[in-house]
């Protein structure tokens, strides 16, 4: 696992993008898992602007989303209706500023009628997109990547997870509370892909900044691997893992100076 430091926001958002849009470059029809959350609007805030001023070209990328929140949808031919799934965040954070094709892009259905079945449907999606080429990651502050809350199998697929009273004030912050929602009108329910699907991706790239991340990131790449912090299953991926940070995030892991190091002789 390779550990990149930054000094601020910006400087991870940038590397991240850069990483992205090499990808998009290379493969104009890579497939992108992508992440919500108030972590990788810096990234795809430097990905719309490449694709202004530097033409970068999403027109053959697919893109697959971690997660959904169960019983909201959106609806783009309602764009200014209030709901607060993530199709709508990625809609309004990347998806509209893009050349991306709207079929191109997966958010699981929170509005299934039998979602279990939808999930299945997912992972088979996945399949036949020839897998995801890179992953996006944010880490939750209980650990989670996706809604993969404390005690979720490292094995596990794409399913219906039960949100955790801290994810569920986490994004009552972030997101709901802005919009005029209730705590207790958030949905307590969520489609997430396994951290067993996500291990599949070809490679991932996690990201987390502020002092708030700092010892769950500690955990997840220098504690033990456990279902108690899903992200620690990074220490079991067999592909290319980076996990980009800001000097924050980053100040209380015991391996810093090690990091560091290796980023300057790999770049040397
Ligand atoms: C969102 C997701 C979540 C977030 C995590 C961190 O699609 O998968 O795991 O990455 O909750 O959220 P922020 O970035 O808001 O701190």
């Amino acid at each position: 696992m390779d550990v990149i430091i930054r000094s601020d926001y910006e400087q991870m958002s940038l590397y991240t993008a850069n990483r992205i849009a090499e990808l998009v470059r290379k493969k104009p029809d890579c497939v992108l898992g992508l992440a919500t959350g108030g972590t990788p609007i810096g990234t795809y805030r430097e990905l719309i602007r490449k694709h202004r001023e530097e033409g970068l070209c999403f027109s053959k990328v697919r893109t697959f989303n971690l997660d959904e929140y169960l019983g909201i949808g959106f609806n783009p031919e309602q764009p200014y209706s209030a709901d607060q799934s993530y199709a709508r965040f990625m809609h309004e954070e990347l998806f509209r500023h893009i050349d991306i094709l709207p079929e191109n892009t997966r958010v699981p259905d929170g509005l299934s009628d039998n979602p279990e079945e939808f999930c299945k449907h997912y992972e088979k999606a996945i399949r036949e997109a020839g897998g995801i080429d890179l992953q996006l990651l944010g880490i939750g502050g209980d650990g989670h990547w996706a809604f993969n809350e404390p005690g979720s199998s490292l094995a596990s697929r794409t399913r219906i997870e039960t949100l955790t009273r801290q994810t569920l004030d986490d994004n009552y912050e972030l997101f709901y509370r802005a919009a005029g929602f209730l705590r207790e009108d958030m949905p307590h329910f969520a489609i997430t892909m396994g951290i067993g699907t996500i291990l599949e991706a070809k490679s991932i790239l996690m990201i987390a900044n502020g002092k708030k991340k700092a010892n769950v990131v500690r955990q997840a790449i220098e504690g033990p691997v456990t279902s108690q912090i899903t992200a620690s299953a990074i220490q079991l991926y067999a592909g290319k893992a980076t996990v980009v940070l800001d000097e924050e995030a980053a100040s209380e892991l015991k391996n810093i100076d090690h990091y560091r190091h290796c980023e300057k002789v790999i770049a040397s």
